[in-house]
């Protein structure tokens, strides 16, 4: 037998295994299905949050007693938020032991990025542009949290992020549609791998479908009003690529409304695009009490309608509304919704539960001795100090200032996020321990003894509260004295400044996104005490850097890096990495230029570069360009592009080729980025798109050819009605290191 002949039997026996696989599942579920009573199939469409402490004492009274008896009724099919292997055995073994059927319960948890180790948040990971150690990473949290029982996280979060007021950007992969999709497989396929069925893979779940990227003015759970052009175009992408790419299991819907209809209720949404175009088999769960909620939008009269609109629209889960559990059963009884909606929606959850394992080996998540060795495993911490490192962007370094030699004498160190081991883990890290990460200033002692700390002002006022509630200190300037005291008797001053772990994420728009006020200040006076000053940036999202942009002479976006945070960012100082990681969003100069991206349209009277016409697409006030725009990072080395072609080939297939060399003295690593733009289409396209991308290593003096071929598909685009289409015409192609700073050409295709 030839080799190829061994390989398509070898592929062959794999698909006809897999399909058997899931025919036996599909019948298995049926057989079950068949047993269910009404009440048991609702039961299995309702999820609520960890209600009691299951290590403390019995369940307490009220809502929580009650949901307790529902757990052994049967009518609970999924948790959230219970936390350990000891905790997960114990609620499984009521839903196992004590139900009728002796379903096992599906465990959800956020694990955005990292369960106890953390990698970076998502925007900053994003900024690496390293799709294989983003999978590593995912399948980091994955194996974590997998071994600590959970077997479901509501991740990736792929909302396109225009409006850096959105608190939540620090949750996705930035404004491109296209990078945001491949981010979001690259996740997707790091916590389910190829086999749900192994105990350290979990199912993955796309949020939020859809548009809640778009809340108006930035402002969170806000109103989202867009045309479907963009839907297609900017907001579906990701979610279309994770579903037939990715074979992502769960996605969930989302709080806001989208051109009147909120999302949990929206037929059109779940049910004609994502099930039905889409062929999506997994399950949809709502988000946290987003059936309910319809109510307050204004769209259902009472909580009843609400689960009637939430379930015929397609909705399969109900997260914490208690309403699916509470109406549902007897909406059927009367007709009202039929019995094939939650035959439907029970088929899917149990499905993923097959799928999973589950429902052969309830507790094969639940091994104690994998979750203790596990759990901030030394492995982790280095994959999470790997990434870390590269996803700090570089945004500015003049008179070489970085990288900083360790023989450098007289540092000073300002800033109260430089000692801070809480923050730098970000948002969104409820399965982590506080306190876990490694501050600055013990990453820079690895490096030199030669610096001295002081805090500087104090960037909160006391102590967050439970819910992480950040208060910035506007009024207490004690300490700034110290601090310019020791920046003018030092050489080199760094300067750590910026967000709070708990300024970005759910719940945290702001209006205002500059560096918070005192600390903004100190750095003013401490740049005219001495202007060797190195600033390093440490936030959830795009800040309003114009003042620093201005005068500081070094700039390191830092963001929220995770457990190793100090590490990477002392590596990046001190030269031990040379920094690679490129912005995912574009830097505003202002709150006023928000939402800003680069893939906007020309307009009929598009801006026009140094001139003072006033009619035409600007603002009066401020520059029409970003600060820092979309792709864009420094290096400790340089880059050049040379010898940019483009051919057409057979089937309209557009060669593009070009070379990198690197021409400075140290070795790096440059993301090279394709962008096209068509011409004149019948429908306006943007001025630039990404296409593709390439992160290449090279040494000192180094070469790289890059390749690609770009087809109908890259080049063409959905109309309004979502149909895909491609037409001839002329293209711009364009190359560089980021969106600006780009070599065209066109090429026309007949
Ligand atoms: C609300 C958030 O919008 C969603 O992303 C998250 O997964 C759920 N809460 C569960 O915590």
């Amino acid at each position: 037998m030839t080799k190829q002949l061994g390989i398509l039997l070898m592929l062959l026996l794999f698909f006809v295994g897999a399909f058997s696989q899931q025919k036996t599942i599909d019948q298995r579920v049926d057989s079950l299905l068949a047993l269910m009573t009404i009440e048991e199939k609702v039961g299995q469409m309702n999820q609520y949050t960890s209600f009691w402490t299951v290590t403390g004492p019995a369940p307490a009274e009220g809502r929580q007693k009650k949901q307790y008896e529902q757990l052994r009724q049967g009518l609970i099919g999924s948790m959230l938020n219970v936390i350990g292997t000891e905790n997960v055995r114990k609620v499984q073994e009521i839903a196992v032991n004590e139900t009728r059927l002796g379903i096992p319960l599906i465990f959800g948890f956020d694990i955005i990025h990292g369960y106890k180790t953390l990698a970076p948040i998502p925007l900053a990971e994003s900024c690496s542009w390293d799709l294989d150690l983003i999978e590593q990473s995912a399948r980091m949290a994955a194996t974590e949290a997998s071994a600590a029982g959970i077997n479901w996280t509501f991740a990736p979060m792929m909302d396109i992020s225009r409006d850096a007021r959105w608190g939540r950007v620090m949750e996705g992969a930035g404004e491109d549609p296209y990078y945001t999709a491949i981010v979001s497989l690259a996740r997707i396929k790091g916590f389910q791998t190829q086999s749900l069925a192994a105990n350290n893979t979990i199912a993955a779940c796309a949020k939020h479908f859809a548009a809640y990227g778009f809340a108006e003015a930035g402002k969170e759970y806000n109103t989202v009003n867009i045309d479907p052009y963009t839907l297609h175009n900017v907001v579906f992408p990701p979610f279309e690529m994770a579903v037939k790419e990715g074979n992502v299991r769960t996605v969930m819907n989302s709080f806001n409304s989208l051109n009147g209809v909120p999302a949990t209720g929206s037929h059109y949404l779940q049910r004609e695009i994502l099930k039905g175009k889409w062929n999506f088999d997994g399950f949809i769960v709502s988000d946290w009490g987003s059936v309910k909620q319809m109510v307050a939008h204004g769209y259902a009269e009472d909580d009843k309608q609400a689960v009637k609109i939430a379930a015929t629209t397609g909705s399969d889960m109900d997260m914490e509304s208690e309403g699916y559990v509470t109406y549902l059963a007897d909406l059927v009884r009367k007709g009202e919704v039929s019995e094939s909606v939650i035959n439907d929606a029970a088929r899917r959850i149990l499905t993923v539960k097959f799928e999973l394992g589950l429902m052969d080996d309830p507790f094969k998540y639940c091994d104690p001795t994998r979750e203790e060795k596990l759990l901030y495993h030394k492995e982790h911490k280095k994959l999470a100090h790997e990434i870390a490192k590269k996803s700090i962007v570089l945004l500015k370094n003049e008179r070489n200032l970085l990288p900083i030699s360790s023989k450098q004498k007289k540092i000073a160190v300002i800033g109260d996020l430089a000692a801070d081991d809480n923050s730098p883990l970000g948002s969104w890290r409820i399965g982590s321990d506080d306190h876990s990460a490694v501050p600055v200033l013990e990453g820079i002692k690895a490096y030199t003894k030669n610096y001295t700390y002081e805090r500087g002002v104090a960037l909160k006022n006391g102590k967050t509260d439970f819910l992480h509630h950040v208060k910035l200190n506007n009024t207490d300037t004690t300490g700034i004295g110290k601090a310019l005291r020791l920046a003018k008797s030092s050489e080199l001053v760094i300067v750590v400044v910026g967000e709070h772990g708990f300024m970005s994420g759910e719940g945290r728009a702001r209006t205002d996104i500059g560096i918070p006020h005192l600390q903004l200040d100190m750095l003013k006076q401490i740049y005219e005490a001495n202007s060797n000053v190195v600033l390093v940036l440490m936030n959830g999202r795009p800040l309003d850097l114009s003042w620093a942009e201005e005068h500081i002479p070094a700039i390191l976006e830092c963001w929220h890096l995770g457990t190793a945070s100090g590490n990477a960012i002392a590596d990046v100082l001190f030269g031990d990495y040379n920094p690679s990681g490129k912005l995912t969003m574009s830097f505003p100069r202002s709150v006023g230029q928000l939402p800003i991206y680069y893939n906007h349209y020309n307009t009929g009277k598009p801006f026009i570069p140094n001139t003072d016409i006033v009619f035409h697409s600007h603002y009066a006030d401020q520059a029409n360009t970003p600060l820092y725009p979309f792709g864009f990072g420094l290096s400790y080395t340089t880059y050049e592009y040379s010898d940019f072609q483009v051919a057409l080939r057979d089937a309209n297939k557009v060669k593009v080729s070009f070379e990198i060399k690197n021409t400075g003295k140290k070795a790096g690593e440059e993301v090279a980025q394709v962008y096209i733009r068509d011409i004149a289409a019948s429908l306006v396209r943007p001025v630039q798109e990404l296409k593709r991308f390439k992160k290449v290593a090279l040494e000192a003096g180094a070469s790289q050819k890059i390749e690609f071929t770009l087809t109908e598909k890259d080049l063409g685009f959905y109309n309004s009605k979502g149909l895909f289409v491609f037409e001839k015409g002329s293209f711009d192609i364009m190359i560089g290191a980021n969106a600006r700073d780009v070599q065209t050409k066109r090429i026309t295709i007949k």
